[in-house]
């Protein structure tokens, strides 16, 4: 193969080759007319790290019981629905892990998810960015970066191409939300670059409404600006003396959620199901009312009614004459003849007296109701 100035067109038609000095493959497709300048550089094989060490403080009291990363919703546990955003040629997936750690990785090797995964726990909270360079040592070059609360329909594949073809040292996913104060805010200038990020702001110091989605592109010289086994946010103490080396902001048009909040949990189930994510999602034979009612494995619920947007956990059991809506019914949960729940995320093994009616209700594991 020649050197990238003296490839011919028909060189790189129909290959991937790997090119040493950038570490990308390069591709072209056989119409091209123009030859080198529509070559496109790709990320070489990429590994993704998730960060899953939170307390998920704001789903307690179902996270003293459970990491807020194994909540179904729209019929599958939060992780999973995270992975289920990398491209498939992701090559390994390590997870971060440190509150409920031991909990995480019985779950994924019990359900061994798509893509390959590894966990690396920490025996103290790191922080994000503490978490990032513990777990990171055997991440590729550029690595995938993700929350493990995102909820979203986007293109990661093409955020990374973007990513290598803008050259800086990351590129991270944003949304336009009304009120931007949960999140991280960037302001960017007419080429996308990332000119400034605050971490949750006040209103009045929002840069812009342009999110954090909570999933991002970077080099791996980034780790190299975060000092080892220290407890630190990336985002509020890395991410803005990294804006130097060009970071880029990836707009993404699709839906976006941070689930880690009931009403943003239940909302996340909803724009799921919305997207058909949900599994059949159908109203399932033996009930009655409106779906998408997901239940999983083990669920019973012959004879119920559901309105829509419903997880039925596993082993969980919905009694004839019973109605649930808009809500999460964890691992075990029973809700009793008669009985009727809405709005309301119901932690493991939970019971719903015959009869009772629970509205907007997040109850922790065994409560009776
Ligand atoms: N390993 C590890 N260690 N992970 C952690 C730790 C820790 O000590 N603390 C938090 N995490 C993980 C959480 O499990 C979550 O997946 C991710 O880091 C972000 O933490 P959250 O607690 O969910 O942060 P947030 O929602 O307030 O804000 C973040 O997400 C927003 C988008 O949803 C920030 O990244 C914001 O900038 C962003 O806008
Ligand atoms: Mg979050």
């Amino acid at each position: 193969m020649p050197g990238m100035g003296e490839h011919r067109e028909t060189d790189f038609v129909g290959c991937v080759v790997r090119d040493s000095r950038h570490g990308s493959r390069v591709t072209a497709w056989p119409s091209d007319p123009k030859g080198i300048s529509q070559v496109f550089l790709l990320p070489p094989p990429m590994k993704a790290l998730m960060l899953v060490g939170g307390f998920g403080t704001r789903l307690r009291p179902i996270t003293y019981s459970v990491p807020k990363q194994l909540v179904p919703l729209a019929g599958k546990p939060m992780l999973y629905h995270v992975l289920d955003l990398l491209p498939n040629d992701v090559e390994e997936v390590v997870l971060a892990t440190g509150y409920k750690a031991d909990m995480i990785d019985a779950f994924v090797r019990a359900h061994p998810p798509r893509l390959p995964v590894r966990t690396v726990s920490e025996a103290v909270p790191l922080g994000t960015g503490g978490g990032m360079k513990n777990a990171g040592g055997a991440m590729s070059d550029p690595f995938f970066l993700l929350n493990s609360d995102v909820i979203a329909r986007v293109d990661l594949a093409e955020m990374a191409r973007r990513h290598v073809a803008h050259g800086g040292v990351g590129t991270m996913g944003l949304y336009e939300v009304e009120d931007p104060r949960p999140y991280g805010v960037a302001a960017l200038d007419a080429d996308e670059r990332i000119l400034t990020f605050v971490e949750k702001p006040e209103l009045a110091d929002a840069p812009s409404r342009w999110i954090n989605a909570g999933f991002a592109v970077w080099n791996r010289e980034v780790l190299d600006a975060i000092p080892p086994a220290q407890a630190m946010s990336f985002e509020r103490e890395v991410l803005p003396g990294l804006l130097d080396r060009r970071v880029y902001g990836f707009r993404i048009t699709g839906y976006f959620d941070d689930a880690g909040s009931p009403e943003r949990l239940l909302r996340s189930q909803r724009l799921l199901f919305d997207d058909g994510r949900g599994g059949k999602g159908a109203l399932p034979s033996g009930t009655f009312g409106k779906g998408p009612v997901a239940l999983m494995a083990g669920a019973c619920a012959n004879g119920a009614s559901f309105g829509p947007y419903v997880t039925v956990g596993p082993g969980a059991v919905v009694d004839a004459g019973a109605h649930v809506e808009n809500s999460i019914l964890m691992e075990g949960v029973h809700v009793e003849k008669d009985a009727s729940v809405r709005d309301s995320v119901l932690g493991p093994k939970v019971r719903v007296r015959s009869g009772h009616s629970l509205v907007g209700q997040v109850l922790g594991e065994g409560v009776e109701a």
